[in-house]
């Protein structure tokens, strides 16, 4: 039935707005119709749609609002929506599009994403958001994207990175936040990402100060694994300015300490994770760093990570201990609890135990030496022999 497969080049036929109306809803019914038919010759019409590479290509098209995503062909590997004037998109826009393996929404007017928005993509490896307007990132927003390994946020209006807004992003190997507004990072948002090998960070006016101790740690330890950093550079205070951070020792962060010392650990600390805070890991990971440069040498295979850091290189392995630390899983708390509390109950045991020996020797010696006192003195009294023994067999049994 060739007339009712779908013309590869689109709507391009020069009419009025009424047969484009018109035109549409019979391509909507035929398109539908060949769905059935023949699967792989859907395609929604502005795009072009490729069915040996899987790719559709809605790229450049001058669109502000999604094509009809349901006469997507199925099992397409690729949605290009980039270069487009889309300024928001229905939190079901992406619905059942599980087959899909990347996503370009680059070069957009995107100001706010809804949460869940790629919830059924779970397939997908590749997010570019480049270039949009995105200022505020709900906590919900990437969840579903399970398989995602490289995420491109760059060149954004973002300020923060919401603390549990990538705990599923577990397979992330690549991600750019680049060129946003960003000037701290939360530590605990990044802990998820334990396959991260690439970060980049450019171009935000980062403010070094306490707020940023804990992720340069976290930052180190990403290094130490082998992982790999643009740079950092901080805009204040001023006398950091221009200056990456890997390259500030941490020493300059001791005043942190002080001052959470001050405010007993409590404030904005706490309010961050819920994790108990830092002060006891950071303070361990504070003093070996300057204290054994040496063994930062030795470790010739890590120089290559490690070099640009500079002095932070101790730190990295020791901050690595730290995130270790961080990681122990609440079965494994639990265990160290349980051992815990064993040790004091058998402490315990143990002491009575000893006390009760104890009073026992002091008793039987007590009584011993009640004996020989009384042996002492029963000659004085003048008795016979045999009657001092009988005396002293009934001193016995009554002490007995
Ligand atoms: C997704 O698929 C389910 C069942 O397969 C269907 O009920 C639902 O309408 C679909 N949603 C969209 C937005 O296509
Ligand atoms: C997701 O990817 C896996 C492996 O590449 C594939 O077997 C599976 O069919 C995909 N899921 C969908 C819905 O296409
Ligand atoms: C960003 O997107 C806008 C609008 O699509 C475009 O005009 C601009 O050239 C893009 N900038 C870069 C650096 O890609």
């Amino acid at each position: 039935m060739p007339p009712y497969i779908h013309p590869p080049g689109g709507t391009g036929l020069p009419s009025t707005g009424a047969t484009i109306f018109l035109t549409r809803h019979v391509f909507c019914v035929l398109s539908l119709l060949a769905m059935l038919l023949f699967p792989a010759s859907s395609c929604p019409p502005p795009c072009l749609c490729s069915s040996d590479t899987l790719v559709v290509d809605c790229g450049e098209r001058g669109l502000s609002s999604l094509p009809p995503m349901h006469l997507l062909p199925p099992g397409s590997r690729s949605l290009l929506l980039a270069n487009n004037k889309f300024a928001s998109l229905g939190a079901s826009s992406f619905a059942n599009l599980s087959s899909l393996e990347e996503l370009d929404l680059s070069n957009n007017y995107l100001d706010n994403l809804p949460a869940g928005l790629f919830r059924d993509m779970s397939n997908l490896t590749r997010l570019t958001l480049h270039n949009n307007s995105l200022t505020v990132m709900d906590r919900e927003l990437f969840q579903g994207l399970v398989s995602l390994q490289s995420l491109d946020l760059s060149l954004n209006g973002l300020s923060t990175i919401p603390v549990g807004s990538m705990d599923e992003l577990q397979h992330l190997r690549w991600l750019s936040l680049a060129g946003n507004r960003l000037h701290g990072l939360e530590r605990a948002a990044f802990e998820p990402l334990v396959n991260l090998q690439h970060l980049e960070l450019g171009q935000n006016p980062w403010e070094c100060d306490c707020n940023l101790r804990d992720f340069k740690h976290w930052m180190e330890w990403l290094l130490y694994r082998g992982g790999k950093v643009d740079a950092l550079e901080c805009t204040l205070p001023k006398d950091l300015r221009g200056r990456d951070i890997r390259g500030v020792p941490v020493e300059m962060f001791n005043y942190c300490l002080q001052l959470e010392d001050e405010n007993g650990g409590g404030g904005g600390d706490g309010a961050r994770s819920g994790q108990g805070g830092g002060p006891p890991c950071s303070r361990s990971a504070l003093i070996p760093s300057g204290a054994t440069p040496v063994s930062d040498n030795s470790g010739g295979a890590g120089g290559d990570s490690s070099s640009s850091t500079g002095g932070g290189g101790g730190g990295g392995e020791a901050s690595s201990d730290c995130s270790r630390a961080r990681y122990r899983p609440v079965s494994v708390r639990r265990a160290i609890g349980t051992v815990v509390i064993a040790g004091v109950v058998c402490g315990i045991v143990c002491i009575m135990m000893v006390a009760a020996a104890a009073y026992g020797c002091i008793y039987a010696s007590l009584m011993a030496k009640y004996q020989r006192e009384l042996k002492k003195r029963q000659p004085l009294m003048g008795d016979g022999e045999a009657d001092g023994e009988d005396r002293e067999d009934k001193q016995i049994s009554s002490v007995a």
